[in-house]
């Protein structure tokens, strides 16, 4: 089995292009956190979302912290921020606590009002394509 999920959440939609250029690629469709998924089972789950005052969004933690370990053999961070530095610690904490094991983690160049403003680009949606689509072929089961 080698069931792939792609969940992302966003605030100004940076990471529903990286998700949906993602699903595209991998060809399975990107869930908002916010449509009131359906637990799910997945053997690696990618995980999309920005940074907001160092965080990710409350309705992403909310969601890993439903996580069944049972259900999620792993998960792959995909993070969008202006800093290009900051990753979703909380997430990978949570993750940790219960045991679920984050593969590895993408840090994709984002924008906030003027600053880096045109981010994520192609070039930027190129790479964490490339990166996921790696990572896919690296966990085949
Ligand atoms: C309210 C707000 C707070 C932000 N805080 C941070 C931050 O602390 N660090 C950072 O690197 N980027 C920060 N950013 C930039 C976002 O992480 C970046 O724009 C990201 O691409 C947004 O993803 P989204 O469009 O999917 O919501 C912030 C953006 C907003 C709107």
């Amino acid at each position: 089995m080698n069931k792939l999920r792609i969940v992302y959440a966003t605030k100004t939609k940076h990471s529903k292009k990286l998700a949906q250029a993602i699903g595209n690629a991998l060809n399975i469709r990107a869930e908002n956190v916010s449509d009131n998924l359906l637990p799910l089972e997945a053997d690696l789950l990618f995980l999309v979302g920005g940074i907001y005052g160092g965080e990710s969004l409350p309705e992403l933690l909310a969601f890993v912290k439903s996580l069944d370990r049972e259900k999620i053999k792993s998960v792959a961070l995909i993070t969008s921020c202006v800093s290009k530095k900051q990753g979703q610690d909380t997430v990978r904490k949570i993750l940790q606590d219960k045991e679920i094991p984050v593969v590895d983690e993408f840090i994709c160049q984002g924008s906030f009002l003027f600053f880096k403003i045109g981010h994520p680009n192609k070039d930027d949606i190129q790479e964490v394509v490339d990166f996921t689509v790696r990572i896919s072929e690296r966990r085949k089961y």
